[in-house]
C-alpha cells in the first residue's frame, strides 16, 4: 500500500483501490473541505479553478491524477491526450509542464500502469526533499529579529512539502530564530490573507496581515528587513514570474535597499525560456477583480459592465533580485549571467 499525505493532498493506492483527494483551497479558511478527484477531467477543473494551486503542487497533483487514470486502465494513447490536457490547464507555472513531460516520457516508453504511477509518486517525494533543501539554504540568509515580507502562498498548501518561500520562514522558526512575517493579502484571490495566515497560525509563527498597497509604507518605515517570494517560472537569465504584485515589491525593495529573494525548486527553472518576456502570463476571469468568491458565495462590488484586466502573474527582472534560493544552493546575478546554475541541475540540462 502507498499513502501520500501533505497539507492539501491525500493519495492512497492499494491493489483494490486508488484515491486522490485535495483540500479545496477556494473555501479556506472558512471551510476545510476535502474533495475526491476520480478523473483527469476533475483534476483539470480543480487546477483551473484553483481548488488546488501553487506551482509545485499542481504538477504533483496532475501527475498523480494521470497515474490514477493509468491504474484504472486508460490506454497509452488516451493517457498521452490526458497528459497534454493537464499540461495546458494553466500556462504560467512550468512545474506542471516539467511533471507532465516526465509522465509523457514514461507513456512513450510503454511503461506499465504501476510504473507510470511510480513516476508520479516519485514526483511527490522529490518535491518534499526539494522543499527541505530550499528551506535549509534560505534559512542561512535570515537573521533572528528579521521582519520578512512575503506575497501569495508558498507553503504546504502550494507544494507537497513545507513550501518554498514560506518553507524558509518555517525553517528559521524551527531553528529558534525570532522571525515576524508581514503577509501581503494578495489581491485578487487573497492567497496571502486566506491561505498564508491559515498556515502561519497553525505553525504558531508570528505574523501581521497587510493589504498589498501598504507594503511600500512599511518599507519606508524600516519595518521590513527581507522580502522572500516564490516563483512559477524562472527564465534562463533569472527573470521570473510570480503572483501579480511581486514585481511592484521588487521595485520597492530596490528603492529601499531591502534584500529581495526568490525561492523555488529546480522544477520551476525553464532553460528554454531565454528571458521573462517569453513567459506566458495567465489571464483570468473578470469576476475575480469585480468581486470575491469563497465559502460565503460571490459578492460583486464593481459597477456593472466595468472593463477589467486580470493578469494572474507578473515578471520580475533578474536585476531586481538579490538571490535565488534554489534546492541546489543560493545563486547570484553573476551565477545566472555565467549560466552556472545549469551545472547543478543535470535533470534539466
Ligand atoms: O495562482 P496561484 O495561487 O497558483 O499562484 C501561486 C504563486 O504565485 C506562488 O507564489 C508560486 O506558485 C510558488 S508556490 C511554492
Amino acid at each position: 500500500m502507498t499513502h501520500l499525505e501533505s497539507l492539501a493532498l491525500r493519495f492512497t493506492h492499494t491493489p483494490h483501490q486508488t484515491e486522490l483527494w485535495i483540500l479545496d483551497q477556494t473555501l479556506l479558511p472558512l471551510k476545510e473541505k476535502w474533495v475526491q478527484l476520480t478523473t483527469v477531467g476533475e483534476v483539470i477543473e480543480a487546477i483551473k479553478t484553483l481548488k488546488v494551486r501553487g506551482a509545485p503542487l499542481i504538477g504533483v497533483v496532475a501527475a498523480l491524477g494521470l497515474g490514477q487514470s493509468a491504474i484504472k486502465g486508460t490506454c497509452l494513447k488516451q493517457l498521452e491526450n490526458e497528459a497534454q490536457a493537464l499540461y495546458a490547464a494553466r500556462p504560467t507555472a512550468v512545474n506542471l509542464m516539467t511533471c507532465m513531460n516526465r509522465m509523457i516520457a514514461g507513456i512513450r516508453s510503454n511503461k506499465s500502469p504501476e510504473a507510470l504511477l511510480s513516476i508520479a509518486i516519485e514526483l511527490f517525494t522529490e518535491d518534499l526533499a526539494l522543499c527541505e533543501a530550499i528551506a535549509q539554504n534560505g534559512a542561512e540568509l535570515i537573521a533572528s529579529g528579521d521582519h520578512i515580507l512575503t506575497h501569495c502562498n508558498t507553503g504546504g498548501l502550494a507544494t507537497a512539502g513545507i513550501g518554498t518561500a514560506l518553507g524558509v520562514i518555517r525553517k528559521c522558526h524551527q531553528q529558534g530564530k525570532q522571525v515576524h512575517v508581514y503577509v501581503d493579502e494578495t489581491r485578487p484571490l487573497l492567497q496571502g490573507a486566506r491561505l498564508t495566515t491559515w498556515e502561519l497560525k497553525k505553525l504558531d509563527i508570528p505574523y501581521t496581515l497587510i493589504t498589498d498597497n501598504m507594503a511600500g509604507h512599511l518599507m519606508q518605515q524600516n519595518k521590513v528587513q527581507k522580502i522572500i517570494v516564490g516563483c512559477d517560472r524562472i527564465a534562463a537569465n533569472g527573470d521570473f514570474a510570480n503572483k501579480i504584485g511581486t514585481y511592484s515589491l521588487a521595485v520597492l525593495a530596490q528603492y529601499h535597499t531591502i534584500p529581495f529573494y526568490v525561492a523555488g525548486p529546480y522544477t520551476t527553472m525553464d532553460w528554454h525560456c531565454a528571458d521573462g518576456s517569453r513567459i506566458p502570463i495567465e489571464q483570468r476571469k473578470a469576476s475575480e477583480v469585480s468581486g470575491i468568491s469563497g465559502a460565503f458565495g460571490h459578492i460583486c462590488w464593481a459597477t456593472q459592465d466595468t472593463q477589467i484586466y486580470n493578469p494572474a502573474f507578473d515578471v520580475t527582472p533578474a536585476e531586481l533580485v538579490s538571490g535565488w534560493i534554489l534546492d541546489c544552493g543560493v545563486f547570484t546575478k553573476t551565477d545566472f549571467k555565467q549560466r552556472k546554475v545549469i551545472q547543478y541541475m543535470p535533470l534539466l540540462a
